[in-house]
């Protein structure tokens, strides 16, 4: 291993290392994940060029899934910070890296474990439902987990009359809660900062341009969004949705990155990025997941840095209740 400065690398959360601009980044992963037996496994939203040279790419519930289930010895997350988090969680025995630990999430920041525990405090005897969106803290403090692919599920799997926390973010919580009925459901007030930037008024003016067009959004859009959607799901129900439907034309309500899958897959139709409220801007890009680059990625491979590490307490609390939504997802085939 060459001469790095570990503490200084940590500090940084990246492996900020220069490297020989001649080298073949593809090759260098290809050669460097086939000897250390590592696996690549990205999200949706990752750059088209990460995506592609993943083993795995997928949606939330997919890759928690793939880390619970891989018999690699190192799992390279690209992704935020949370999902490497819930593979370290689900596989203690592996090596978990992640190529930027600064990539973090709003959504999980908006909600702090001490602010939490308060509100499970005010609500005795109710069952706590997390969004994986949260850090290993709120996982730790919940009941059983879900994801934006299982949620309507994973709520419909318990008794009617069972009072729900949902937490953290209040457009997927309300969206379940008015898909399945569920009145006694109290949820935390957090979002996506993210999800929460596409405007209503620009999306109608596109339908108008494209009237044969298809909405299809993410449950974590704001209401005014999901009222016009033609059909909402999570990033992989979305791809899902544009290859089994007939239309040709797609406007989509989600973040930039899942357009990659969605063009590969369907090279004869046209995606239409959401347009955010400020057309000044790239709010449609998570600036975390975005954080990822394929130098950072090598670099990692390298240098098997900055690996991610939980306190055995903590983990052991939190990989409950996402076994818990494993379990139910694969009773029911999700
Ligand atoms: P998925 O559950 O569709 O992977 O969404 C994750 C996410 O971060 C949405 O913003
Ligand atoms: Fe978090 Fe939003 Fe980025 Fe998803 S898109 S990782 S919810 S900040």
């Amino acid at each position: 291993m060459v001469n790095v400065n570990k503490a200084e690398l940590i500090k940084k959360g990246f492996v900020d290392i220069e490297i020989d601009k001649s080298l073949d980044l593809h090759s260098e992963i290809n050669k460097l994940r086939k000897e250390k037996n590592a696996v690549i496994l990205a999200h949706y939203y990752q750059e088209p060029e990460i995506q592609d040279i993943a083993d795995f790419v997928g949606d939330s519930l997919a890759l928690s899934q793939q880390a619970a289930s891989t018999s690699a010895d190192i799992i390279l997350f690209a992704g935020v910070h949370f999902m490497a988090e819930t593979a370290k969680i689900l596989s203690p025995q592996k090596k978990v890296l992640i190529p930027d630990s600064n990539a973090g999430c709003s959504l999980a920041d908006s909600c702090s474990p001490d602010k939490f525990a308060e509100f499970k405090n005010k609500y005795p005897g109710y069952t706590v439902i997390s969004y994986v969106n949260t850090t290993a803290e709120i996982k730790a403090l919940s009941d059983i987990t879900c994801t934006s692919s299982n949620a309507f599920e994973i709520v419909n799997s318990l008794p009617k009359e069972e009072n729900v926390i949902f937490a953290p973010d209040k457009n997927l919580g309300n969206y379940i809660k008015s898909k399945t009925g569920k009145e006694n459901m109290v949820i935390w007030d957090g979002a996506c900062h993210v999800h929460e930037r596409f405007s209503l008024e620009r999306i109608l003016e596109l339908k108008k341009q494209y009237p044969q067009a298809k909405i299809i959004a993410h449950p974590e859009c704001e209401q005014t969004i999901l009222i016009v959607a033609d059909y909402i799901g999570s990033t992989s129900a979305l791809l899902n949705y544009t290859i089994k439907d007939s239309s040709n034309i797609f406007i989509v309500a989600t973040e930039f990155g899942i357009i990659h899958q969605m063009q590969k897959t369907n090279p004869n139709k046209l995606f239409i990025p959401a347009p955010p409220d400020d057309s000044t801007c790239a709010c449609n890009d998570c600036v975390f997941m975005k954080m990822i680059t394929l130098k950072k990625l090598y670099n990692t491979l390298k240098y098997e840095l900055p690996e991610v590490t939980l306190k055995e307490e903590i983990r052991v609390k939190a990989e409950i209740p996402i076994r818990r939504m494993l379990e139910i997802s694969a009773k029911l085939g999700l």
